[in-house]
């Protein structure tokens, strides 16, 4: 995912779009919303809403459990998702898709089975200075307690990976290199089809945090070639509390379980208890079968919007508004990457960030403020945290305008 290209493919009525969601059509603090924090959640259609609305109404029963025929009604909603899931990240097999609570779980996921299986003392993980949270604690933990050891891969000041720092740390001895694909906090799109081959070469493998990545942009796991790469539903038209972990067939079938309980069993005995096939070898327990069918509903909408539609729209939208922002005196843009995407954090002279997203707040502004869950970003930069704007193709121009207006009152409010 390079630079994306700004020539919209087909004609979009993005007024339209817009339209299909309803929490966008309310004010807030006595002001028609602004919503510009989609970076931690996006919205949802309306489709979306029915759809789990229907299924709550006419077809909730348990999953893979029953025989009787709301079961298995509700069991083919909810596996409708996954061939969707497959589809839109281009998965060779339906059974790399594991269902997940989101983001966070997949990569425990992963650090907890593939790192209990295969990291030994001396080993060595490799993340990046510019990880969310998610990306850097499960790493240490299963760290902890293989004796493996936790690698940075240092940035620059606008916030782009350093790659010789990359190219100086990676060795034989590095076991998995797990890199964000866009940054959540400086909006950096980075060069994971690189990090993927020079890691391969070296016999690492790779999980790429695609959170921020899938919503907006086309993304092909056959073709970038990551081993794993995890997303979240509810920053892209889905609800909370679902999310993916795209793995390799067969390094996923070599892993051991992460979680034990029903569903990911084939046979169980008190001397020995054998395992369910992927996917379900990693989905114990009930799952949130609603999420998992409104997520379905979220990737139809998505479809038809186009996902080729939906980058060139944002790409546009996150230009106006650098644009906008960067004539803004006393504001200072942190994450000037070459290629970035959907995110713009900035910072207003002498105002904490927290005191702004305040005074925004009352204008009917939703930004985030504080770390963003990097932590280690907001060190690099020797700042307590930023302002977000994180963008989603419903957004429109009047959006950042309205942003824009509400920033110059923040500096008049505090002198
Ligand atoms: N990771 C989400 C964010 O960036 C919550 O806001």
């Amino acid at each position: 995912m390079d630079k994306v290209n700004t020539d919209i493919p087909t004609k979009v009525n993005w007024e339209e779009v817009r339209a299909q969601f309803p929490v966008l059509r309310q004010k807030v603090n006595g002001k028609p919303l602004v919503y510009l924090d989609n970076g931690a959640s996006s919205q949802m259609p309306q489709s979306a809403i029915d759809r789990i609305d229907a299924y709550h109404s006419h077809e909730h029963a348990n999953v893979h459990r029953g025989i009787h025929s709301l079961s298995q009604h509700a069991t083919d909603a909810y596996e409708a998702t996954r061939e969707k899931v497959r589809k839109l990240i281009n998965a060779r097999y339906l059974e790399e898709i594991i269902y997940t609570t989101g983001t966070t779980d997949s990569i425990n996921l992963v650090a907890s089975s593939y790192g209990r299986k295969y990291f030994r003392e001396g080993d060595e993980i490799l993340v990046s200075e510019m990880e969310h949270h998610a990306n850097i604690v499960p790493w240490q933990l299963i760290a902890e307690q293989t004796g493996a050891r936790l690698k940075v891969i240092q940035m620059n000041e606008h916030g782009e990976l350093i790659m010789d720092s990359f190219y100086q740390q990676l060795s034989e001895k590095t076991k998995m290199v797990a890199v964000v694909h866009v940054s959540n906090a400086l909006g950096t799109i980075n060069p994971i089809e690189e990090i993927i081959n020079a890691a391969h070469e070296k016999g690492a493998k790779v999980l790429i945090d695609g959170a921020q990545a899938v919503p907006h942009s086309v993304v092909d796991v056959q073709e970038l070639n990551a081993d794993f790469y995890a997303f979240s539903a509810h920053k892209m038209c889905g609800p909370t509390g679902f999310g993916i972990l795209y793995g390799k067939k067969e390094i996923l079938e070599e892993m051991p379980p992460y979680r034990g309980g029903g569903d990911m069993i084939d046979k169980v005995t008190f001397e020995k208890t054998t395992w369910n096939d992927l996917p379900f070898k990693f989905e114990a327990g009930t799952p949130p079968i609603a999420a998992g069918v409104g997520f379905g509903a979220g990737i139809d909408f998505l479809n038809s919007v186009g996902m080729d539609n939906i980058a060139a729209r944002e790409q546009e939208l996150v230009d106006y508004a650098t644009g906008k922002l960067s004539k803004i005196d006393g504001l200072t843009i942190v994450g000037t990457a070459e290629h970035k995407a959907s995110v713009i954090s900035f910072l207003l002279d002498g105002i904490h960030p927290t005191d702004a997203g305040t005074i925004l707040d009352k204008e009917g502004i939703a930004v985030r403020t504080g770390h963003h869950c990097a932590q280690p970003v907001m060190e690099h930069f020797k700042i307590p945290g930023t302002l977000r704007a994180s963008i989603s193709f419903y957004n429109n121009e009047d959006d950042i305008d309205r942003l824009v207006e509400a920033i110059e009152y923040t500096k008049e409010f505090f002198g």
